[in-house]
């Protein structure tokens, strides 16, 4: 078997001859080969002896080419490399021709890579950034497996709007053009595929509460969909969360799970991934070069996240945040886009960030919303205008969390699903937990996309997934 550039790099010996395999990055002075396979950041410098090649098939050895190289492990004459390959033998598995080959090795726009996501993958900037990735959905996995949640697939098409937001993508196969129709000339859903109107899921929530309330403690981790018409650097239509639910859990032990669990990942990808990171930090003090002083960050990328490792999150209600905000330097100088004058407002980005960054300068838990901005679900409190709702705040990102202490109480479900106007029909099985068993129970919601891109110090949601789906663009 041939050895990825990882273990060579890691356990190679000198003297040792091995075969690799990979991607050709440069080629210099007709002797210097720069490998890579997407194991490691680094590539391997494989050094051939030119005059034991033909002159035509040297030049075949060109940017994103794949080769197999046979030789044997040297100590490096050169800078920047403990080891290389003295190349015995060599194979062209796939040529490259320079003259289109995209991805050309000088720095490329990320707009100009993400026209070119297919291959993007080959650079160290989204090669690391995808690595991380897999890393923090193991580490996701690995903390709730180890501390005894199980997963659950919940149905990615549903009849129901977990949200209540009405954001939903409709699944149908009727025909566009020609829909059956009902007496009263509406769409038929009847004699659509699922006898009734489906979408995609926006949230595995409300079934992730009935495997709660059956097997305890669960997570889900899946695809969630959502048409909401945002074309920002935070939004995706199509985005992966971590939902977690507790039975017997209230909205205290709810902050502190979340807040536990997100140390453990940043940690455990922290310490996994520390080349891919540090060459991202990298990346991101050249970013920040390019902006004016004032806006740049006082921190590098693993000090922001060494911070979020080792401070506690500020927990704040609500209502504090509003004083706060009300009597904020940009609301009085009328500096924020929308201003706060009175308790019940709903939080914009601006205001998230003033918080965390200006304020608080530390992630923020906020906590018992007014109920009227809130989903129907949630908890109400004893004051009956605040739910026992929570939504956590990151520096650059904005929430990052949002969860609840779910109702519990039959009657009050009833009576909040009523006022806002939600069919009370599809959600008979939701409504049956309240009815057989009933218990206080909490979980949360976290944006795994905005995990990433918190994580690798990226700028836009959009250079953290594979495939970004946003409004007018599903290429790929
Ligand atoms: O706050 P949200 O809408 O909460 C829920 O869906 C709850 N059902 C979660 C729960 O309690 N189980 O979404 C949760 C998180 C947000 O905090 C954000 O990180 C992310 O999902 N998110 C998005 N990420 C990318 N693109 C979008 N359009 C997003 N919408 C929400
Ligand atoms: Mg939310």
């Amino acid at each position: 078997m041939f050895k990825s550039i990882k273990s060579i790099l890691k356990e190679g010996t000198i003297g040792q001859e091995i075969t690799l395999k990979g991607w050709v990055r440069t080629f210099r002075s007709n002797r210097f080969i720069a490998i890579n396979d997407g194991s490691t950041i680094e590539n391997i410098q494989a050094v051939v002896n030119f005059e034991n090649f033909n002159e035509i098939f040297l030049k075949r050895i060109t940017t994103g080419a794949a080769i197999e190289v046979t030789g044997s492990i040297v100590e490096s004459q050169g800078k920047g490399q403990a080891v290389e390959i003295l190349v015995k033998e060599m194979q062209i598995l796939g040529d490259s021709d320079p003259e289109i080959y995209p991805i050309q090795p000088k720095k490329h726009s990320l707009e100009f890579l993400r026209e070119h996501a297919h291959l993007r993958i080959r650079t160290n900037t989204f090669g690391a950034v995808m690595r991380v990735r897999s890393t923090l959905a193991y580490a996701i996995h690995k903390y709730f497996q180890d501390n005894g949640f199980f997963y659950v697939n919940t149905p990615i098409i549903t009849g129901s709007d977990a949200e209540g937001a009405g954001e939903m993508f409709r699944v149908t196969t009727l025909d566009a053009k020609n829909p059956p129709l009902t007496q009263e000339g509406n769409i038929d859903y009847k004699k659509d595929f699922f006898g009734k109107e489906t979408n995609l899921t926006v949230s595995g929530q409300l079934e992730g509460e009935t495997f709660a309330m059956a097997l305890g403690k669960i997570y889900t981790f899946g695809p969630t969909f959502r048409a909401e018409n945002s074309n920002t650097s935070r939004h995706l239509a199509e985005f992966w969360m971590i939902e977690p639910e507790v039975a017997f859990l209230d909205l205290v032990g709810n902050m502190d799970l979340a807040e536990d669990f997100i140390k453990y990942v940043l940690k455990y990808t922290l310490e996994t991934c520390r080349e891919d990171i540090e060459f991202l930090e990298k990346r991101l003090q050249e970013e920040e070069k390019t902006k004016p002083q004032n806006e740049r960050s006082e921190f590098s990328l693993i000090e922001k996240l060494e911070f979020v490792i080792h401070n506690n999150f500020k927990r704040v209600s609500y209502t504090e945040a509003i004083d706060i905000l009300k009597n904020s330097k940009p609301n009085r100088n009328k500096k924020f886009s929308y201003l706060i004058d009175e308790w019940g407002a709903d939080l914009q980005s601006e205001h998230e960030r003033y918080l965390v960054e200006k304020h608080f300068k530390s992630p923020v838990i906020l906590y018992d919303y007014p109920a009227k901005i809130k989903a129907f679900y949630m908890r109400l409190n004893e004051d009956g205008k605040t739910v026992r709702a929570m939504d956590i705040l990151f520096p650059g990102i904005g929430e990052i969390v949002g969860g609840s202490q779910r109702e519990e109480r039959y009657d009050v479900l009833v009576e909040k699903i009523k006022a806002m106007g939600i069919d009370q029909k599809e959600l008979w099985w939701y409504l049956d937990l309240r009815k057989f068993g009933t218990a206080v129970h909490s979980g949360f919601g976290l944006g795994f996309e905005r995990l990433v891109l918190f994580t690798t110090g990226m700028t836009n949601i959009r250079d953290v997934i594979p495939y970004p789906r946003t409004p007018q663009n599903a290429e790929f």
